[in-house]
This record gives structure tokens, sequence and C-alpha cells, in this order.
């Protein structure tokens, strides 16, 4: 626990050009420094870098946040490490706050399982190349597979004895401690006896994102079929399955460079593609893929190529995983290796460059790979046509992307032989089903409706539904309040004619009163959270500026603070131009501050009337107390469509919806 006061000196003490001039080149360009985006493939630099504002922002990718965020971005850093790595690189003490006993024992437990398998590692790769036994069974496999003596050094691999607790006994000798030999799985207790889990096995040990070991595989060296061709370490407190790539220490890089993630199904197909020189490359080990490893590699790129073998089952089992992929919003394509070919023998029987080519060409879009696959088994059936159909545009339906969803459609109807409407058709019934069922991940219903192909709609259709959100107009205040909130203007009551003069007031104590008069609470808590702000900077006087919220401890508000003044998409060189678009508000903010508190007050009271009168009708005329009721929602209504009328006078136009 790092304490709040040690935070607060670290982003004071941490200059953004200094953070990112570490791994960026930077070239002054005005007030700000410009270079090229470390976040993305860029030839022209796009990436800026405002000193003023303690931020960067990348023109090209849309990258935005402060120091900490860029070296979270960066390094792959939690929160906590990159504040370390900034106080390393300031020399600011962290004086870590005592931790609770529970926490300690976590992090000691922690710590010692990485030391015991730091120490097995060594133990299995020492006894392969060191005994008589590892070098003749043990190393001699691996070359017999034909790995490298460099890529048996890289990935670390080893050898466990046949005997029952050689690992066993060699830990103990070294004061590991009997319960953490069992925790880490290394050892198994059986009747009293600590034996070995990984006895008599060649071992692949598994990495974490920094290059640590935090687990081990160990493959058979016979073919006696009654024990299992595998043994993997069991889950731990540094090891979970599901959460773990195998190879993503050693793939990192070149995922980056690349764009690009290979995902291939175990430890030997990783190494024997290393060894061919394709390093972009991970395994999930085993098991399906899940959506912990996917967010995983999205840190590295949003392209993800499955190599399968050709086994029939095993593809069918793996949809599942490129419909996980696409609801990630990521994009998949999937390379299919000729019959009883996997990765790992195509590697070794092909040359480098010819095994890359052969991954380059024949790499399908998802929705080629599938449906070609599908088709061939419908045999022409019109009703299993129609169910490939549904399964097919199931998936399209995932991506986020109405342009890609299109794409798809059209190249979907070539191959399937069909009309693009139709299956356009077919598409907006299940989009709309998503909305109507609240279904989404994150993302809200507005976005949703604005993500259904409208002009493909059927005119028979329902009219679409209107969402109960402010998000749009609460965001609108918010970012008056960052942008302008500390700006002093000359006030004039709407009312006033115009020879009075007008009286010294911030645009925060403008909206803040406004707000707070008419008891106006935001639905997101981050904008609750900035409103909060300033509201206490008015009844202070002392209002924060943009630059404040940007290295505001808590993530979620620095990241929306710099979200919402660095517009994402914007395809501007820097910041000055971004200024010079928008003097129109700067002139009149009066009224854009009103305009905005009155549109969210507005959509406020519209949202209330409609709920009022959906109770209205739904009332039940059963009801002893339905006349009552019904009076009380009458006057409610008319309260309120009053209330909404002299915001819309005040708004200076008629809203009629
Ligand atoms: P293979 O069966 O091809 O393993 O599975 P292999 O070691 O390459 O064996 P041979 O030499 O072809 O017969 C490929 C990958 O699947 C994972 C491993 O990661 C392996 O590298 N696997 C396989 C398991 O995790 N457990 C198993 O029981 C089998
Ligand atoms: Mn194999």
């Amino acid at each position: 626990m790092i304490p709040k006061e040690t935070i607060q000196d670290i982003f004071e003490a941490s200059r953004i050009e200094e953070v990112v001039g570490d791994f960026v080149q930077l070239k002054k360009r005005g007030s700000n420094l410009l270079g090229l985006c470390p976040f993305h493939n860029e030839k022209t630099p796009s990436f800026t870098v405002s000193p003023a504002k303690g931020i960067y922002k990348c023109f090209g990718c849309g990258k935005a946040g402060n120091s900490v965020n860029f070296i979270m971005e960066h390094e792959k850093y939690s929160y906590p490490e990159a504040l370390r790595y900034l106080a390393n690189k300031y020399n600011i003490e962290v004086e870590e706050q005592e931790p609770s006993p529970e926490e300690k024992f976590a992090e000691t437990e922690r710590e010692n399982l990485f030391g015991i398998h730091s120490f097995a590692q060594k133990f299995f790769t020492d006894t392969m190349l060191n005994t008589e036994e590892g070098k003749a069974i043990g190393h001699s496999y691996f070359i017999e597979r034909g790995f490298r003596d460099d890529i048996i050094m890289k990935f670390q691999l080893g050898f466990s004895p046949t005997a029952w607790d050689s690992f066993t006994k060699s830990a103990l000798n070294q004061g590991y401690k009997e319960e953490l030999l069992i925790a880490s799985g290394l050892s198994i207790s059986k009747e009293d006896r600590l034996y070995d889990r990984f006895r008599e096995r060649v071992i692949f040990p598994i990495h974490n994102l920094t290059g640590k070991v935090i687990g081990f595989g160990g493959r058979i060296l016979t073919s006696d079929k009654t024990k299992p061709k595998y043994v993997n370490s069991p889950e731990s407190e540094i090891y979970s399955k599901s959460k773990s790539l195998y190879g993503i220490f050693f793939a990192r890089n070149a995922i980056v460079a690349k764009d690009n993630c290979l995902l291939v199904e175990g430890y030997t197909d990783v190494i024997s593609l290393h060894q061919a020189g394709i390093e972009n490359v991970v395994a999930s080990s085993g098991t399906s893929l899940t959506n912990d490893q996917i967010k995983l590699i999205s840190k590295f790129t949003r392209n993800i190529t499955i190599l399968y073998d050709g086994d029939p089952a095993g593809i069918k089992a793996s949809f599942r995983g490129i419909d996980m992929i696409l609801e990630q919003g990521m994009n998949v394509r999937i390379v299919l290796f000729p019959d009883g070919e996997d990765p790992d023998s195509y590697a070794r029987k092909n040359r480098s460059a010819d095994v890359e080519a052969f991954i380059a060409t024949s790499a399908d879009d998802f929705i080629t790979f599938k449906t070609r696959l599908l088709l061939s088994e419908t045999n022409n059936d019109p009703i299993k046509k129609a169910g490939l159909i549904h399964e097919i545009i199931q998936s399209i339906s995932i991506i986020a992307d109405p342009i890609i969803r299109s794409l798809y459609i059209k190249e979907c109807a070539g191959i399937m032989n069909m009309s693009e409407q139709t299956l356009l058709n077919e598409l907006n019934r299940l989009l709309r089903k998503k909305v109507l069922k609240g279904h989404s991940n994150e993302v809200n219903a507005e976005t949703q409706l604005a993500a259904i192909d409208t002009e493909a709609i059927p005119v028979e259709q329902e009219p679409l539904l209107k969402t109960d959100d402010c998000s749009s107009q609460e965001l609108d205040v918010i970012r008056l309040l960052l942008l302008y909130g500390d700006k002093t203007i000359e006030y004039f009551e709407e009312t006033t004619s115009d020879e009075e003069a007008g009286s010294e007031i911030t645009i925060a104590q403008l909206i803040c009163n406004d707000i707070r008069a008419n008891q106006i609470v935001f639905d997101n808590k981050v904008y609750q959270e900035i409103f909060d702000a300033y509201a206490k900077g008015v009844d202070e006087n002392d209002i924060p500026n943009d630059v404040r919220f940007f290295h505001h401890s808590n993530q979620a508000i620095a990241n929306c603070a710099i979200d919402i003044i660095t517009p994402r998409y914007e395809l501007s060189p820097g910041w000055e131009e971004i200024n010079i678009a928008i003097p129109r508000e700067e002139e009149r903010l009066q009224e854009a501050s009103l305009r905005a508190v009155l549109s969210l007050m507005h959509r406020r009271l519209s949202i209330l009337i409609t709920n009022t009168q959906k109770e209205l009708k739904e009332l039940s005329t059963d009801l002893e107390e339905y006349n009552e009721m019904y009076a009380d929602l009458m006057s409610r209504n008319i309260f309120l469509l009053k209330a909404r009328n002299s915001i819309s006078n005040r708004l200076g136009r008629v809203l009629n919806n």
C-alpha cells in the first residue's frame, strides 16, 4: 500500500516529457513535443506530449493519458507498479503503509512460491544438463525432437529425475518448507510421504508476463498409455491456468512489433515456431480459450490468428473461442494446417520462410472459415443451411463496428450465394433482440441502438425504443466544467437589459449552483465525483483546473478527464489546432453552460414524464385507490410537463420530443 501523500508527490514530480522521453524520441513542436507513437505503427509522428498539461495524446490511435498511464500502458504495469517505477525514477522514497496481517501473509506466500518455482526450474535444468540420467533421457529427448540448444536454454527446459523424491529431498535440504512444496504442487503428499509430481518427465516451465516461473508442464517419455502424456502444476496463489498463456513473456515484444498474436495449442508448438523465427506466439495450454487470456493478449494487439491442426472436433470446439474474441472487439483470423500436421510438426518439416509464408497466405477471416466449414456439412439441406446462416449471423452480430459488420455480411452473402438484404434482416433482428433484452456487455443501449444498421430495417418493424439515459447530457456538463470551470465571465441575468453591467462569476459557479439548486445527481459515478470536486471548489473559493484531474489519484477520474479533454479520433497534430476549432464556444460560455445544464434537466424531466405516463397507462382500474392514484399521477404529469415547458422556453427553443 502506497500512502496517498506519496502518490501525490509522485504525480507532482513526474514530468511527462521525461517519462515518455525515456521510451520515445521527442521533438519540440510549438509548446508541445512530438514523436512516433509507441502504441501503434506509424511513419509520420502523431504522438503529442503536452508538458503544460502533463499528458500525452496520440492523434493516430487515440491513446491518451498522464505519466502513470503511460508507464502502465507501455510497460504493462499495474497501477502500484507504475507508481513505484516513477518513484524510483524521481528518487521518491515509498514508505509502504504497514500491510495488514492477511496482506502480509499473502505477500510472503506469493514471494515464497516464486522462490520455490525459481529453485525448481534451476534444479530441473541442472538435472537435464549435468546428470547421467538427465543427459541420456531428458536432454536427448529434446534434441531428438529437433529443439536446438539455444532454444532449450531460452525456454529453460529441464528434466525431473526418475527417483520418487529427488526434487523434494533437494528442496527440503535447501530449507524450503513442506507446506510450500505442497502448495506449489511440486510435491504431493501421500500416506505421510512426499513425492515429486513431475518425476521422470521432461519439464516445460510456464512464465508470467515478467518472466517469472509460475508453474510447470511435464511430458512423459515413455509410451505408457496408463499415465497422462502431460502433467501440469495445479492452481496456486501465483498460477491460474485460465489467466496465463504459455510463452507470453517470450512473445510480448514480437506481438507488438507484428501487431498480431498467433495462438496455438501447446508447449511444443510455441517452441518450434520460435525456433523457426516466429516469436509472436502463445498457447492456451490444454484449456479452451478464456476471456482473461484474450484480455491478456489485448494488452499487446487487437489481432489474433488461431493456428489449428485439422482435427474437426477441435475446430468445432473453437467456435466459442472465436465468438469470445469478437465479443471483445478484436479481430480474429484462422489458419488450418493440412491433415495430420500441427504447427509443431509443420515447423519442423518446412523451412522457416515457408512456415511464415504458409501462415500469412492461408489465414482466413473467421467468416470465410466458419462458413466454408459448416457449408460442407449441410449437403444442400435447406433446413440445415438456414441453421448455418443463423449461426454465422450470430457471430457477426457480436461485432461492435457497423462497418465491419456490413463487410462481413457482404462476404457471407457471396459465399452462401444469398441476397445481402436477407442476411441484413436477420442481423438486425438479432441486434434488436439484444437491445430489448438489455443484453450488452459494457455497451449501453443508446450505442447499441446507434449500432443497428438502420437503413436496412424493414418498415413494418416497431419503432426503436427510447432509452432512459442522460449520459451525453451529463458528459457535456462535465466537459464544460473541465474545460472552462475556472474561467471567469461577466454574467448577465437572462432577463437583464443590455445596458446593465454583468457580475463576475466563474463557469463552475454558474454550473454548480444551477445543478445543485435543481438537486440533480449524476447517474455516472465518475462524473458525480468530478462535479463534487468543482462544487467543493466553488464553496471554498479554490476552483480546480483540468490538469488537477489528469493527475487524480483515482485512475477512473484521471482517465475520464483525459478522455473528455482530448477528443478520441481528432486527426490533428496538436492541441493548438483543437483550441482554434472551438473558439465560438469559448466566446459564448454563459450560453454554452446554460444550454448544457438545461439540456440535462430537460432530459431528466422527459424521462420522469415517460415513466409517469407509463404508470398512468398501466394503472389498474380494479384498484381500490384507483381514483386517488390516478389524480396523483395526473397532477405529477402536469407538473412535470409544465416544468419541462419552462425549461424549453429557457432553452429558447421548443423541443418537441
Ligand atoms: P501433442 O499430443 O501433440 O503433444 O499435444 P506432443 O508433446 O507434441 O506429442 P507428440 O510428440 O506430437 O506425440 C500438443 C500440445 O498440447 C498440450 C501440450 O501443451 C502439447 O504441447 N497437451 C497435450 C496437454 O497439455 N496435455 C495433454 O495431455 C496433451
Ligand atoms: Mn505434437
